[in-house]
Formats: structure tokens, sequence, C-alpha cells
């Protein structure tokens, strides 16, 4: 089968710039956005311009255990103070949003069920907040907009994103669908999994994952991302291609440049 993964290495990784400075600077004019990434190990944040190219380095901190609203709030907060003015914000979270509420929250505390988060950190801010899954912001940031594409994301948890024409699908929760053995593909393809057992049946097993994804979806092209995307070392299908974990903040700006009103309140 031509869109098969094989057992060879292969690796892109984008970095923003070194010299990007930590706070804007004075001469950058437009919308500024302040783009978050919360993720199961860390939260990431940086400013981007209107066309949506990093005007800061991307700060980073560990998720806090207990991993509950106020403190990932208090963590976003503090990042806005570093990175100097922005007009608005958008995040990535790691679980299922309907019109800017949380529902589910798979790897982070459990009081983030039913959490009216866009509302509470605009509130908090002082600025408009716009809200989507994090596999949906990091899809947002790398698809090419034309025909069916799907995102998956390795990271703590296993997230999933499909796209017609560039318009994501709501709630796309792949990662908690049955995979093997009684197991999701979160259980094994999550950080969990990796720790446990190691590269090489992990990596046996996202090419397994590949090929059955592929044999459902019929997708016109696969992106990867996520913080163990770097552990990938089988071939991938000519279709397919490895994300910049950036991606999942340049993402960010597409949430206020495209028409995804179903994600948003
Ligand atoms: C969540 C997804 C999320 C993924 C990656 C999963 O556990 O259910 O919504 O996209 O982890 O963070």
């Amino acid at each position: 089968m031509p869109h098969a993964a094989s057992s060879k290495k292969k690796k892109k990784k984008k970095q923003v710039s070194s010299t990007t400075p930590v706070v804007a600077t004075d001469s950058t004019t437009g919308i500024r956005t302040m783009a978050v990434d919360i993720g199961g190990s860390g939260v990431k944040a940086m400013l981007l311009d209107e066309a949506g190219k990093p005007l800061t380095e991307r700060l980073r901190a560990k998720t806090p255990q207990p991993s509950t609203p106020k403190a990932i709030i208090q963590i976003i907060a503090d990042f806005g103070k570093q990175l100097g003015d922005f007009d608005r914000v958008s995040v990535g979270y790691p679980g299922v949003i309907k019109k800017g509420v949380v529902y589910t929250a798979a790897n982070l505390d459990k009081k983030w069920i039913e959490y009216p988060f866009a509302e509470n950190l605009s509130t908090e801010l002082g600025k408009p907040v716009r809200l989507a899954n994090d596999a949906v912001v990091q899809g947002l940031g790398g698809v090419s907009g034309e025909g069916v594409e799907l995102v998956l994301t390795l990271g703590t948890g296993m997230g999933a994103a499909l796209y017609l024409e560039g318009v994501p699908i709501p709630s796309f929760e792949m990662g908690h669908h049955p995979f093997r053995n009684d197991k999701t593909y979160e259980d094994e393809l999550g950080r969990r999994a990796l720790a446990k057992e190691g590269r090489k049946k992990w990596n046996k097993r996202l090419a397994e994952a590949i090929d059955q994804l592929y044999k459902v979806f019929y997708y016109d092209r696969l992106y990867i991302g996520g913080g163990n995307a770097a552990k990938i070392s089988i071939e991938l299908p000519k279709d397919a291609k490895i994300i910049s974990n950036e991606e999942g903040i340049l993402g960010g700006i597409k949430l206020w440049q495209q028409n995804l009103d179903e994600l948003q309140q």
C-alpha cells in the first residue's frame, strides 16, 4: 500500500529565531495577539503580529500540579505581564471546548469540566479571548486548507483534528477511540506509553495507527505534531509531514482570522 509508514528516520523541526525578543518592541504596530498553548506538561505563550509572525520569544512554564483553572490562569496572566502589550488572546486547550466552555480534562485537573474558560480568562486579562482544542489550533497553523486533512499531536495525550477545506470538525476526540488490545490511541501512543514501552515499540504502534486512520478517513494529507513527534523514527507516508511545536502557537492567529464561529462564543 503506497500510503504505509515504514521504518526509517525522518525529522523536521522549525524553531523561532533565538534573537526574537522576550518583550515586543515599541516599533511593532497593529493588533497583537497573545497565543497560548496549554499542555499536560507545559504552558507556553508568545505574542504574534497580525500576520501571525512571532513578536516575542516563546515563554514556557511547567503545568502546575494540581493543574486547576485558577493555577493555569495565573500562569497566563503572568505571561501577559512579561510579554508586553497585547490586544487579544488565543488559547489551545487539551480537551473538548464548546463555545468557550471546557467539557473534558483527560490530562488536567477535573475542576476544568464545565468551566467557562473563555469568559473567565477574558475577565482576568481584560481582553477578548478565543479558545479551541489544542490539536485544532496546532493544525490551523499547519494545514494547507485543501481537501481532507488529519492532524495528530503526540504529547502527554494524543490530540486529533480533522479539517475539510481548512475548517476543523469540532470535538474530534480520536485519542479516546479504541485502537488495539482494549486500549485507546492515547493509551497506546501518549507520553505514558512511550515512557513504558520505549521508542521502538511506540514507533511500531504509530505506524499501525497511521495505517488504520488512513483506512478510516482516506485523508489527503496527514500532519503530526506535539512534543513527542521528535521521537518518530519510522518513515512517514509521502502525504504525511511533521509539524513543529511552534505551529501549536502560531495557529492561534487563525482563531481570529478565520470564520470559525462554531468554535467560539
Ligand atoms: C484530549 C484532547 C487533546 C489531546 C492532546 C487528549 O487527552 O482529550 O482533546 O487534544 O489530549 O492534548
